[in-house]
């Protein structure tokens, strides 16, 4: 099969209306979408992606009203969560309706519902009347790709096209949110920051490091990981002792570490930005794992805002 990288969203929409799986940007990374409500084209991602059954798809629709047709009871906290963060990086769990089938939510009641914040794709979704379930578009447990050339990378041969809406602007995945009883918990951290979040749901638990029987597999311990091993720092001091002696590649916030060799070391964000450095954060993973250097060692950044997020991957890549 041959792999087409374009613009095209209304040759998208024929491939989905098909039953086609195809490449889709959003703003955290790139999914591999197809019809949501269909049970083959579900199987076919799996098939795709080599993704095992127990891990649930999110579904993407245009909007909270869409959303209300595969979802019920829809608790205020949910409502209020969507109505501020929606178009954007946030997954909501809601009690799904028979209509989704199993094996998008792997069999559970609740279905993750997320409304992406890219103009291609959610013109995409309204040209189509069904929504789109869609892991990201990596083979299981690989890094997560954030533009459309990384996908191709991967899946070309698999997947007949891939819609190219540049490199995400986000770059880490969404995050994830779930109700019980009065209850806000974040199951996966991601591109809408706890801080931010906690200003509108009030106070959240976070429920982030189970991982035998995840209720949200995004938890699986080892997960967005390079193929070399990478060995997550917390303090510069640590990072130096781990180089001796080693052909070790460096990935750091903005600034080198000394006494080790700068053309080894990659930034997330030379200017010191957090929001950048999440943006880079895949692709430089990526672009660390194609280099010669035998093993990747990662220092941790602040641990706050979508500085969470990034430490979060670098932790699961470690693993
Ligand atoms: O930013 C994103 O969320 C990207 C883009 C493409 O939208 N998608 C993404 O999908 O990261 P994926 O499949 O790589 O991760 C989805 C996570 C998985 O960890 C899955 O276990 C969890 O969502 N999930 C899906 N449905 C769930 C459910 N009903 N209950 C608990 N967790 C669920
Ligand atoms: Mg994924």
């Amino acid at each position: 099969m041959e792999t087409i990288i374009g613009t095209d969203v209304g040759k998208a929409a024929e491939y989905l209306q098909n039953g086609s799986v195809i490449g889709i940007p959003t703003e955290t990374v790139y999914g591999l979408a197809g019809n949501a409500l269909d049970a083959n084209t579900v199987l076919k991602i799996f098939t795709v992606k080599g993704r095992p059954h127990f891990d649930p798809l999110i579904i993407h629709t245009h909007s909270i009203e869409q959303i209300k047709k595969f979802a019920h009871d829809i608790p205020p906290a949910a409502q209020r969560v969507l109505e501020v963060f929606s178009p954007g990086p946030i997954t909501v769990l809601l009690p799904k309706r028979p209509i989704v089938p199993d094996l998008v939510t792997s069999g559970l009641n609740t279905a993750a519902f997320r409304i992406p914040a890219h103009p291609l794709t959610l013109r995409l979704l309204q040209m189509i009347d069904f929504p789109l379930a869609a892991p990201s578009a990596n083979p299981f447990g690989y890094i997560s790709p954030t533009t459309s050339y990384h996908v191709y990378d991967q899946l070309h041969g698999r997947i007949p096209y891939i819609l190219d809406g540049g490199a995400t602007s986000v770059g880490v995945e969404s995050t994830i949110v779930g109700f019980e009883d009065e209850r806000t918990i974040v199951y996966r951290l991601g591109g809408l920051t706890v801080e931010a979040l906690e200003k509108v749901a009030g106070h959240v638990e976070l429920r982030i490091n189970a991982s035998s029987d995840p209720q949200a597999p995004g938890q699986l311990k080892s997960h967005y990981a390079p193929r070399k091993k990478l060995i997550l720092c917390a303090s510069e001091e640590e990072l130096i002792a781990k180089a001796q002696g080693q052909n070790a590649g460096v990935i750091a916030f903005d600034k080198r570490i000394p006494g080790i060799s700068h053309n080894k070391q990659l930034l997330l964000s030379p200017n010191g930005d957090m929001r950048e450095a999440a943006k880079n954060l895949f692709a430089v993973m990526r672009e660390m794992d194609h280099t010669e250097v035998e093993v990747i060692l990662a220092l941790k950044v602040e641990d706050a805002g979508l500085g969470r997020a990034i430490n979060d991957r670098l932790q699961r890549a470690s693993a």
